[in-house]
């Protein structure tokens, strides 16, 4: 039986400029390619959910605009049900204004509609958590959407992800009731100092460190997950592919390891970043497992 994975988040465009280095303030430069490419974080982690077979929903906003009809059409070729994204007039559909040069990825996102998620719309969304196995977030949506997707996700018995990105101060309320929580090194370390009595909440939580691979954390016991090697052109979405594979594996089999599904995730998260663009990496489970099987591991 497949999975069931309900993503509660944001939906972005990308507007990817390549260019050969950054430009001075008050300099204009030629750049090199342009591309509009669906994304956001919580769309992202629902596309890689799907491609590894789940049944996925997502609860979020988009604007009554071009861009938001693109990204509904976007999830409808990817497989991710639609009905949990309400369109929202007089404001645009989030963007992320991305800027790659070499070795460099610069981003600003404006959250436009993503910022009109609120409890209420969570609320009346709320049969699409409670038919759940397990509910991913992100902070790119307001902090009482995530807090009403929780409650009604711990009523209900359904496993909560939280991959804290981009970081902000969360309250205990949060903290207490999440099962996972999925930094990556940075996130982790301005979360460690903003939240000195954090290990009295935090039990489980997987730190992901890009190539270098993972540490997780599980009753005070530390393992350190490998990444598998591949030749990266992007890592935009990576940590989104991560999550989105993480929520799968864990539900899939039942008493999977951790390891084994940190690997499987890590798998994921590698394939991603060998195409450009947040989701066009992604991969399918057949490509996940012929990388595990072949075993280049960092
Ligand atoms: O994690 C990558 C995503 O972050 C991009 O798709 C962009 O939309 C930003 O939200
Ligand atoms: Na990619």
């Amino acid at each position: 039986m497949p999975v069931n994975v309900v993503v509660v988040g944001s939906l972005n465009m990308d507007l990817v400029t390549t260019a050969p280095v950054t430009p001075k303030q008050g300099e204009t430069i030629l750049g090199n390619e342009f591309n509009t490419n669906p994304g956001g974080k919580g769309a992202n982690q629902a596309v890689a959910a799907a491609r590894l077979g789940a049944n996925v929903d997502i609860i979020g906003c988009v604007g009554n605009d071009t861009f938001g009809a693109e990204l509904i059409d976007n999830l409808d070729t990817e497989n991710v049900s639609t009905t949990g994204i309400d369109t929202v007039d007089n404001v645009s559909t989030g963007i992320a204004s991305i800027t790659i040069t070499e070795g460099d990825n610069r981003i600003i996102v404006v959250p436009g509609a993503n910022d009109y998620l609120t409890p209420e719309r969570v609320h009346n969304k709320k049969e699409l958590i409670e038919n759940a196995d397990i509910m991913l977030l992100q902070l790119e949506v307001p902090l009482p959407a995530i807090e009403e997707a929780v409650q009604i996700a711990k009523i209900n018995n359904v496993t909560i992800i939280l991959n804290p990105a981009p970081i902000k101060e969360l309250p205990d309320s949060i903290l207490s009731d999440i099962d996972w929580f999925t930094p990556n090194e940075h996130e982790m370390e301005i979360f460690t100092k903003n939240t000195p009595n954090h290990s009295k909440h935090l039990q489980k939580f997987i730190v992901t460190r890009g190539k270098e691979g993972l540490t997780f954390h599980c009753n005070n016991q530390l393992t350190k997950v490998s990444a598998y090697k591949v030749s990266p052109l992007d890592t935009t979405g990576a940590g989104d592919t991560f999550n989105g594979a993480l929520a799968v594996a864990l539900k899939t089999e039942k008493n999977v390891s951790l390891e084994n599904a940190c690997l499987f995730a890590n798998a994921a998260a590698a394939l991603s970043t060998t195409k450009v663009g947040a989701q066009s990496g992604m991969p399918n489970r057949k490509e996940v497992e012929k990388l595990i099987k072949t075993n280049s591991m960092t």
